[in-house]
């Protein structure tokens, strides 16, 4: 028995509109949700047991896994009625541990992708004795990130979530989201309140002297909280540059699940998906994108690392590059959207409404 918490009850707000109707972990990558990909690698890792820690639309964790069987895992659900921050979180959904107290439990951000070896993560933690281990990652811009400096033996000296001013950046070394905990270490936050894991456990625990290790991983990782990020995680998961138990199929340039209706006359590269139902007609060119559900691209279409929300519809001869369509968009014939645009859900474009003029370099 190994148990885990996993962390999936922020509101997704840098994904809108995507998460306007779907939490972030549901949102579907490389065809299945993100969350998903986690819960087969964790189960990979020997974790049987997994709390979920929900609060934004919370209902639908229990429609898509109910009482997780169809994962082989046990999945429990610890639904917060106002969100208790991440520390608050961990807290609240730990009452549903069954673990002792010296037992590791394993705590995942809803929103990675990565190739940690998390059995070995477990093991390490266990073999040190530490409160609390640490997956680190080094980046080159480390400003969005929780900075974790740490010693030569990798004891954790800092903790510096979010940084604002050059001062603070004093390590390249991150926060990856995912964290082994001591049991009892968790038994130490303080319950029913709104608690910050980055911001008040870690900083608290150092101050008391406990022991936080932090262990660099240099494998595949990827936080998929922002839009290109989100295009970026799903094809590199159809490509095969991140192992998923859970991909829907075999890696390769492109992935169409059953039921999607794909002209052969379309070209699909760089890792897209298209989602059951959708529909790309002759012609359409649909380059490392996330076509969801339901979705039609229709004859002439580009469409460049872009999502395309359930059953929205790009145009003949649109075009749509890095962009986001939200869920029942349509976005009319012979427009030419300039990158980076956001449609909100059910938005409707008229024909020819938009002409970028610049050159849109794909
Ligand atoms: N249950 C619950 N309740 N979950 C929450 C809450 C809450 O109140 N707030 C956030 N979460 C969940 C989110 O759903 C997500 O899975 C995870 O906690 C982290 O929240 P994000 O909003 O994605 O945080 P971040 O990406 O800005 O920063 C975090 O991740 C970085 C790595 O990607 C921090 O942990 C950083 O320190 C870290 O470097
Ligand atoms: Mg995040």
């Amino acid at each position: 028995m190994s148990e885990a918490i996993l962390l999936v009850g922020g509101k997704g707000t840098r994904l809108r509109p995507l998460t306007t109707h779907t939490p972030k972990p549901l949102l579907r990558v490389a065809g299945v949700p993100l969350m998903t990909h986690q819960l087969a690698r964790a189960a990979a890792a020997g974790v049987t047991r997994v709390v979920l820690a929900t609060s934004y639309l919370a209902d639908l964790f229990r429609e898509e896994y109910g009482d997780g069987s169809a994962l082989g895992l046990e999945v429990v659900h610890a639904a917060e009625e106002e969100p208790l921050g991440t520390g608050g979180a961990i807290r609240n959904a730990a009452e549903h541990l069954t673990c002792g107290p010296d037992e590791p439990v394993l705590v995942f951000n809803g929103d990675i992708l990565s190739g940690l070896d998390i059995a070995g993560l477990r093991a390490g933690h266990q073999a040190s004795g530490a409160d609390v281990t640490l997956h680190l990652i080094r980046v080159p811009d480390p400003r969005a990130f929780g900075l974790v400096p740490t010693d030569a033996d990798g004891r954790v000296l800092a903790f510096l979530e979010k940084p604002q001013t050059p001062e603070e950046i004093v390590t390249d070394q991150v926060n990856a989201g995912c964290y082994v905990f001591t049991r009892r270490t968790i038994d130490t936050i303080m319950p029913g309140r709104v608690v910050s894991v980055e911001r008040e456990t870690f900083p608290d625990l150092l101050g008391a002297g406990a022991l936080l290790r932090g262990v660099i991983d240099t494998s595949y990782w990827l936080d998929l909280g922002t839009p290109a990020a989100f295009v970026k995680g799903s094809a590199d998961l159809v490509r095969g540059l991140v192992d998923s138990p859970a991909l829907p199929g075999e890696p390769g340039r492109a992935l169409v699940l059953p039921g999607a209706v794909v002209d052969p006359q379309a070209v699909l590269s760089a890792g897209t998906v298209v989602c059951e139902d959708a529909v790309v007609e002759a012609g359409a060119v649909v380059e490392g994108s996330v076509v969801l559900s339901g979705a039609r691209i229709a004859t002439g279409a580009l469409v460049h690392r872009s999502v395309v929300g359930r059953e929205a519809c790009i145009g003949r001869g649109s075009t749509v590059v890095e962009a986001v369509v939200g869920d029942r968009a349509e976005v009319g014939p012979d427009n030419q959207l300039p990158p980076s645009l956001r449609l909100d859900c059910g938005v409707r474009l008229p024909a020819q409404a938009v002409r970028t003029s610049a050159p849109v370099a794909v």
